[in-house]
């Protein structure tokens, strides 16, 4: 094979900024070397922009100085010359109304800092959930040579003797205490034992699925998903990862070039095969979408609804992401599900997909399981439709409990996050465990930025019969840590004038997943009168960037990113500044 053909110096995009001997060329220069930049870094070397969401108010990116110190020796080592630049930051936990509202406006912040500065490639350290669709999303839209490095997962959480799951631990420990089966200091103590370490959310949760994408899509370098954030490897990788962006930019090998229709579909397939989160769907098909690469809802469902979930991981399972790096992580999986992979496809590694998995080895089969003898059987995600989602709805059936997967109930109504906090503890609410809970306008545009209220608890009065699991339907998200026969992204929602806003107490809705429907028994001449008494809710604001987003905001099957967003505009270079 021709080895590709090498950038010249001068055609370095940073040029248009350090090559010129002009007015404007001493300003760039200058000011930089005021930090003490040497004159020979201007020479037409690659210049590398790190793209880094360190916050304190995102936890789970807490490291990212120090993976970013790492990515910058990379870069040093190889020749290049790494500029770091902040963007905004999302923490789960922390933001509110929810971090999904600002995932596309950080994606500006990415593509625009991107293409308005000099660099010719660009590292993306990604860790807490939105972080890293939010970095992908601007990039592809600006289209350079790119790698993206995830801060990695924490250690396992340890209380009492017993492993306890970012999100996952806490689900469950709040319904018990909610059911008086667990004392209030006990669950105050364990605040302490779950995060105890740098790091994203280590169960199988949304960062954990989404850095497995990232590695999956071929993005990120093998061990991306899976290496904890304090491991020493971790730092190798990012690491690795500066040497590698800097040869990027000699072949000019853009992040189009890796993020294919088939990079999308490996990573559908290995979604399925590590019981991924149902973020993921959101967010792959923004992705996508920044590209120009078509991606639905029937991409996730006719690829892998039928795949087996091959890791022992909670929220389905027992383990946490450290075992999984123990027992070998993602390449593992993908080995395993190798011939259902596009395998010549290019990653940022230099490798095929094929050729990255050679030295895959299995070392603990109770975390992963073979392809042949899986965890799960079908754990890809379900994507039903029927009246009451004509744009489509979707649920993990691998973390549903199987027989209420073919379940007709009565509703029990709430028409908004309030109103569910407000009666969902109400010992008279009329409800039991056949019931199903419908949670009204928790969409993009309803609460707004579609929050991760889809596993809504369930009343006191049940949970104290020892049930643990209802139907549930909203258009809400589910954290990925979270579990349960949970119906989302409910499209159209129902704040855009989904039938979802129609629904009545009583009403009798069915649920079949093996036939992928979701019907709402009412006809369709009350739905109509039911619509002509209907007007939306209004939102909580009506200018700024709220504003912006609730106008332009796509439905959940579209990826929610924001209309004007999808698409590439490239990384040309805008004009001077004076
Ligand atoms: Fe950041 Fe879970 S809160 S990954």
């Amino acid at each position: 094979m021709t080895p590709p053909e090498r950038k010249k110096p001068q055609d370095l995009r940073s040029q248009q900024w350090f090559g010129r001997q002009d007015r404007d060329g001493f300003a760039y220069r200058s000011w930089l070397k005021g930090k003490g930049i040497p004159h020979d870094q201007f020479d037409g070397r690659p210049v590398i922009g790190i793209c880094n969401t360190f916050s304190e108010l995102t936890p789970c990116n807490s490291h990212f100085r120090t993976i970013a110190e790492q990515v910058k020796i990379g870069v040093y080592e190889a020749g290049g010359f790494p500029l770091e630049f902040p963007v905004m930051s999302l923490g789960e936990v922390m933001l509110r109304p929810t971090a999904m509202l600002y995932r596309n406006l950080t994606s500006m912040d990415v593509e625009e800092s991107i293409r308005g500065n000099p660099m010719d490639g660009v590292v993306l350290l990604m860790g807490c959930d939105k972080t890293t669709p939010a970095l992908i999303m601007g990039a592809a839209s600006a289209d350079l040579p790119t790698i993206g490095v995830s801060g990695g997962p924490m250690l396992n959480g340890k209380w009492r003797g017993q492993e306890l799951g970012s999100g996952t631990g806490v689900w469950s420990m709040s319904e018990q205490v909610r059911a008086g089966t667990l004392q209030l200091a006990e669950f105050l103590e364990a605040e302490s034992c779950m995060h105890r370490s740098h790091g994203h959310c280590m169960t199988m949760g949304t960062a954990s699925t989404m850095a497995s994408m990232v590695e999956a899509l071929g993005l990120g370098l093998p061990g991306n998903a899976a290496y904890p954030a304090v491991d020493g490897r971790r730092n190798v990788l990012a690491r690795m990862a500066g040497r590698r962006i800097v040869e990027m930019v000699h072949t000019d090998q853009k992040i189009s070039d890796i993020l294919s229709r088939e990079a999308f579909e490996n990573a559908i397939k290995t979604l399925a095969a590590i019981g991924g989160s149902t973020n993921a769907v959101i967010h792959l098909i923004a992705m996508a979408g920044r590209l120009g690469v078509q991606l639905t809802l029937e991409d996730f469902d006719r690829l892998a609804s039928d795949l087996p979930c091959l890791v022992n991981l909670q929220p389905s399972g027992e383990h946490l992401m450290e075992d999984f790096c123990y027992a070998g992580g993602l390449p593992v999986v993908m080995k395993e599900i190798e011939h259902l992979l596009h395998k010549d496809l290019p990653t940022v590694s230099g490798h095929t997909v094929a050729e990255n998995l050679v030295s895959a080895q299995n070392h603990d089969p109770r975390v992963i399981k073979p392809f042949a003898a899986p965890f799960k059987d079908k754990a890809g995600i379900a994507v039903l439709r029927g009246n009451l989602a004509p744009r489509g709805a979707v649920i993990k059936p691998s973390a549903a409990t199987p027989a209420l997967l073919v379940h007709k109930g009565r509703a029990v109504v709430f028409e908004n996050i309030e109103d569910f906090h407000h009666r969902i503890d109400d010992e008279n609410l009329d409800v039991d465990e056949h019931c199903i809970l419908v949670l009204k306008n928790c969409g993009p545009k309803g609460y707004p930025g579609m929050a991760e209220v889809g596993n809504m608890p369930l009343p006191p009065k049940i949970l104290r019969k020892g049930i643990t699991d209802m139907v549930r339907i909203s258009d809400a998200r589910m954290s990925g840590t979270a579990y349960g026969t949970v119906v989302l992204h409910t499209a159209p929602e129902a704040a855009a004038g989904g039938v979802l806003a129609l629904v009545e107490n009583g009403d009798l809705i069915e649920l079949n997943v093996p036939q992928r429907a979701l019907h709402l028994h009412v006809s369709d001449e009350v739905l109509a009168e039911r619509r002509a008494r209907w007007s939306p809710p209004q939102p909580r604001l009506t200018s700024g960037y709220w504003k912006l987003y609730t106008d332009h905001v796509l439905q959940a099957d579209e990826g929610a990113d924001l209309d004007f967003l999808r698409g590439q505009r490239g990384a040309f270079v805008p004009r001077d500044n004076h």
